[in-house]
């Protein structure tokens, strides 16, 4: 593809690509492929673990309950979607059918890593200062294997390929199940997280760029 394209074309080009993906078993369940949104240009990106109801029935990611904590702890740090691109380790939901209900799933390993080709193309047109990873499967996936989030949320990490700098923090979905002074702490939790990201933002901004010399 065409160096000369913005990042938004080149975005833009993958999700045409990414609507009719089969390559996992997930297609079979979804009503629409949840590519990722927001601002190209971003230096922080966050990465979430994959589509719920909301965001399968509209294509759009972190659009559910758990999307508008998401929202109401960026907008604590001053940070609009405007600011960031937000997307998720999987493109379409996983779920399973119990006792007639439709609940969510994690992702598992083999959907991971066939929906990375998607990732992985777009989080390398974006090219961000900064990821941070919302819950285990993104911090899996991004950081290193293994990932242990209540003993490695908060700190920095310069082993993901994609950003100099990723962070895991608390799924938003994971706070919603939490109560009282749980609740609180958790969410707490994640707006640290998310205001220690805009600072990395700024602190990366000024640092030199690494040069072939
Ligand atoms: N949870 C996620 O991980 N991603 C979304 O897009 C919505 C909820
Ligand atoms: Fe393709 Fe990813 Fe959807 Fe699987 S989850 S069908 S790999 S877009």
């Amino acid at each position: 593809m065409s160096e000369s394209l913005s990042r938004g074309e080149r975005l833009e080009a993958l999700r045409q690509e990414a609507l009719s993906c089969r390559a996992c078993p997930l297609w079979e369940t979804r009503t629409n492929v949840v590519f990722g949104e927001g601002n190209p240009d971003a230096p922080l990106v966050f990465v979430g673990e994959g589509p719920g109801a909301q965001e399968d029935a509209t294509g759009r990611p972190f659009v559910g309950r758990a999307g508008k904590l998401l929202d109401e702890c960026m907008a604590e740090c001053g940070i609009t979607r405007k600011h960031v691109y937000i997307c998720n380790v999987v493109k379409c939901r996983a779920c399973i059918r119990e006792a007639g209900k439709v609940q969510n799933r994690a992702p598992r390993p083999a959907e991971v890593a066939a929906c990375s080709r998607w990732l992985d193309q777009q989080l390398t047109i974006i090219q961000p200062l900064v990821i941070v990873c919302l819950g285990a499967p993104s911090a899996n996936a991004m950081i290193h294997p293994g990932f242990r989030m209540l003993a490695e949320r908060g700190q920095w990490f310069d082993t993901c390929r994609y950003a100099p700098h990723a962070i895991a923090a608390l799924h938003p979905a994971y706070i919603l199940r939490q109560q009282g002074q749980a609740f609180d702490e958790t969410r707490r939790s994640l707006v640290n997280d998310i205001e220690a990201a805009r600072k990395k933002v700024i602190e990366a901004r000024r640092a030199p760029q690494r040069t072939l010399f």
